[in-house]
């Protein structure tokens, strides 16, 4: 197993040749994408695709997604592009290379466990330099889900991808280190249906953007709207996007959410630390606590140093994903780009309980409270 250390905004191909020579030639290739890292395999081998599923431990029911450099590259993954309704075209022309992925018709060429048993496919273009990159120089679709272990938090840096993945990836295999991923949540999942656009997986492009850009009615598959609201999901309702019924994004300490009036939310997380006074714990907020309990370890968003600049913007611009321009400045954008590191880290630490400060669910908030739904186990209370 190999690590290639590149540049995250100008790689030069010398350095990722030899990946790309390796994710061609069917072997595992972990790289950098602008929302989470992820676990490469040339999409059209499908003894390479099998072992992903093996090195992450997936159910071998929930399908992956197929990255492409360029749209023009769609035709060998998708089937009948004419047949592709217009709302998909707008979607790309508007979104992509960015976090948005659309659940298309399979091409046949494309390995079966890819899509086991759908005849449909997931298909994005990535906007981070080393993806884009890599792909065009292997010169194949590539098939990657997030590069960490079923249930465990996603990568968002190279460290975290061996955490999970070292002792699975052999020799050929390896990983690029192309740095910190932006968004730090994955790729928002959707499908034009009729005239609507239906959102599988709340994620790095939000609701309000697909709804301005698209002009059709855009809703939440029907279990994200429950597993929000409510404490259990039935176990029998099934979500569109298969990889949204299992247990996710969850670190080994308790998760406990509050979110809403901020002076409730510091006093309940303060009790809970009080009650709990023989247990070590992680509280997560947006502005440093004062008093931070002597059985914790605080991190606050703002007590990082210390961003500037738009205070309002909730969402990722649109194509500027890699946003160094654009200072990363308020805690929904903060806490997606840093949310799986913490989990990993107080993991590290081996905190009992990790309690969270939430954020209204709209923009990116949503895919942020989505994987702290899931990462709590619904353990979650607006105050
Ligand atoms: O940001 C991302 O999307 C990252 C990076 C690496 O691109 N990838 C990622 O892949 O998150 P993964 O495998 O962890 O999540 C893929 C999600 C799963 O919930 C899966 O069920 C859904 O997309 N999905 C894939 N193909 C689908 C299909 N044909 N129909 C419905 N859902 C699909
Ligand atoms: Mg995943």
């Amino acid at each position: 197993m190999k690590t290639w250390r590149v540049s995250s905004t100008n790689p030069s191909t010398e350095s990722l040749r030899e990946a790309a020579a390796a994710l061609k030639a069917g072997n595992l290739v972990a790289f950098p994408t602008e929302t989470v890292y992820g676990l490469g395999a040339n999409a059209l081998n499908e003894a390479a695709v099998r072992r992903i599923f093996a090195a992450k431990g997936r159910p071998a029911d929930n399908p992956l997604i197929v990255h492409i450099a360029d749209p023009s590259e769609l035709a060998q993954v998708v089937a009948d592009l004419n047949a592709v309704p217009p709302a998909v075209h707008l979607a790309i022309a508007t979104f992509w290379p960015g976090p948005l992925t659309l659940i298309l018709p399979a091409h046949p060429n494309l390995a079966p466990a890819v899509h086991p048993g759908m005849a449909t496919v997931g298909v994005r273009m990535p906007s981070h330099p080393v993806a884009q990159q890599l792909i065009r120089l292997a010169g194949c679709p590539v098939a990657a889900p997030s590069a960490n272990k079923s249930g465990k938090p996603s990568p968002t840096t190279a460290s975290d991808v061996l955490e999970d993945m070292a002792e699975e990836l052999a020799e050929g295999d390896g990983v690029v280190d192309g740095g910190a991923c932006e968004v730090g949540v994955e790729s928002t999942v959707i499908a034009v249906e009729g005239n609507r656009v239906v959102i599988y997986r709340p994620g790095g492009i939000s609701k309000e953007q697909l709804q301005d850009a698209l002009g059709l009615p855009v809703v939440l598959d029907p279990h994200l709207e429950q597993s929000l609201t409510s404490r259990s999901v039935e176990a029998s309702f099934a979500p569109r996007s298969p990889g949204m019924k299992y247990r996710h994004y969850a670190p080994n300490a308790k998760v406990h959410v509050w979110w809403g009036n901020r002076d409730k939310v510091r006093q309940r997380m303060e009790e809970f630390a009080h009650a709990h006074g023989q247990e070590e714990m992680a509280l997560i907020t947006e502005s440093p606590i004062s008093n931070c309990p002597p059985n914790a370890h605080c991190w606050s968003a703002l007590g990082e140093p210390s961003p500037s600049g738009d205070s309002q913007a909730k969402d990722y611009p649109v194509k500027d994903y890699q946003a160094k321009a654009q200072p990363v400045s308020t805690y929904p954008r903060i806490l997606s780009r840093e949310l799986y590191g913490l989990l990993r880290k107080f993991d590290r630490l081996r905190v009992t309980h990790i309690l969270v400060e939430g954020v209204e669910p709209t923009g990116l908030g949503l895919a942020v409270m989505n994987r702290l739904s899931k990462a709590s186990e619904g353990r979650m209370e607006k105050v």
